[in-house]
């Protein structure tokens, strides 16, 4: 069975590896970056920018493909699948009218209060920086301030975080409009839920949904959570599929919101096949949806897809053929610490081009798992680009274990100009998380 697979990020390596690891695959591949681990396990592979579609349509037929899987949104916004099954071939992934879950804010959000879906926030769109403001004032000024479309999930601004007062969150919402940040002039103002936020992803043939364990994400640039936010700088999740500060009701009340929106999508006439992804604030009255995904989180996929003990191909079969009720789970009740290496300057301007040394067989030793990000490796040199340059995971029983494991590994990377939050996955980074749980509570 032939494979192509879309992106050259760590997520892309994570699933490239859940890929070969799968029985009689071949894997073909399509990135913009020269990604040395999705390199060696591919067949054959293509340097290409990830939205040129035409390009990745007729290198699927060249190669016979049977199933297309893509990483990252742009190629979904842009209808990969769509042209991908025009050409007669199955993609595990959403057509562009599903991927609107992600791409188009305003359409989501309108679609959870269509089908009265639990865990909405107060929300409105605003073309009018005047009308903007008044509504920011009617929520007492804490919002969080959205651009409608993509920005690499850079674009969202929360009060108290990223501003203090109505003035510096109205010169936001103008320059949102007025540049038309995310595709539109057009911003979307959220009420802001205070709590804390996990990940939650599961596999979708549109009908069913199989839940995988939860993830907490540290999306801050800066250690303790501070600085502005980036696509993730690392993450964790524990062996009973859980969070420190997650219930089990807490995490099935966040798959039933998933699997809600997988119906409501049905019944838009889009069903929604492959991966999904809920981002939610867990707060004293449960978890709040924050934002859907359309396909895996990067990093989250790192710690869960490693875990899968299924055939991954199997399940991706399942997905496309909607029998997905007749699997069953397998994930291996380990905790995971993941963290990214990235570029100085990452969130703000990246040096780009920078040495990275990586001794591959001494991180193996140590037990944790290496996926290469953003980079480019020529003459055996790994060098950064604009974005995240590579990641490490380290898995063990308990989550301690995990974090040290990580940390051994992180030893056997080097460069001048590298930067990595060694806080995540720490007890001391867990214990905050908790306590501001209990804080809220006892509030
Ligand atoms: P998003 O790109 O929508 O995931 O937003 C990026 C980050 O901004 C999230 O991970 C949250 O930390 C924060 N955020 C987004 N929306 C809200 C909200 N309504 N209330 C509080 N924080 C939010
Ligand atoms: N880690 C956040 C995302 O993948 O959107």
């Amino acid at each position: 069975m032939n494979i192509l697979l879309v992106g050259g990020g760590a997520r892309e390596h994570a699933i490239c590896e859940a890929i070969y690891r799968s029985k009689d695959v071949e894997i073909y591949s399509v990135m913009s970056n020269l990604n040395p681990g999705i390199k060696k396990l591919s067949k054959e592979f293509i340097q290409e920018n990830e939205k040129n579609i035409e390009k990745i349509v007729d290198y699927a037929k060249l190669k016979e493909i049977d199933i297309v899987l893509v990483g990252p949104e742009a190629p979904l916004e842009l209808g990969i699948v769509n042209e991908i099954n025009k050409a007669g071939i199955n993609a595990c992934c959403p057509t562009k009218e599903a991927a609107r879950i992600e791409t188009d804010k305003d359409w989501m959000r309108n679609l959870l209060k269509k089908y009265k879906i639990p865990g909405q926030l107060k929300f409105k769109t605003f073309s009018d920086e005047k009308k903007a403001r008044k509504y920011m004032e009617d929520l007492n000024g804490d919002v969080a301030i959205k651009p409608i479309g993509l920005t690499g999930g850079k674009g969202v601004r929360v009060s108290g975080d990223h501003f203090n007062d109505i003035n510096e969150a109205s010169k936001y919402v103008k320059e949102v409009i007025d540049n038309k940040i995310g595709g539109k002039a057009k911003v979307l103002i959220e009420e802001k839920a205070i709590g804390e936020e996990f990940t939650l992803q599961a596999f979708s043939d549109g009908i069913t949904i199989l839940p995988l364990p939860a993830v907490q994400d540290h999306k801050r640039l800066l250690p303790e959570d501070k600085g502005p936010n980036t696509g993730g700088m690392g993450s964790y999740s524990c062996e009973n599929g859980l969070l420190p500060f997650l219930s089990k009701s807490d995490y099935e009340e966040g798959a039933a919101i998933l699997q809600k929106i997988v119906e409501s999508l049905n019944r838009e006439g889009c069903k929604y096949v492959g991966p999904i992804y809920g981002q939610f604030m867990l707060t004293v009255d449960g978890p709040k949806i924050i934002e859907i995904n359309a396909r895996f989180g990067d990093p989250e996929a790192m710690n869960v897809i490693p875990l899968l003990e299924n055939d991954f191909i199997d399940i991706c079969k399942a997905m496309i053929n909607g029998n997905l009720d007749t699997k069953k789970l397998k994930i291996k009740k380990k905790s995971t610490v993941c963290k990214y290496i990235v570029p100085e300057g990452y969130g703000f301007k990246s040096m780009i081009g920078e040495k990275i040394f990586v001794d591959e067989d001494a991180i193996k030793s140590t037990g944790s798992i290496l996926f290469y990000a953003s980079v480019n490796k020529d003459d055996d040199l790994v060098k950064t680009t604009s974005s995240r340059s590579l990641a490490v995971v380290g898995i063990s029983d308990k989550i301690d274990d995990a974090e040290k494991i990580c940390e051994d590994a992180l030893r056997h990377i080097n460069g001048d100009h590298i930067f990595i939050r060694h806080d995540i996955g720490t007890q001391e980074l867990i214990d905050k998380r908790i306590k501001h749980m209990i804080e809220l509570r006892g509030m």
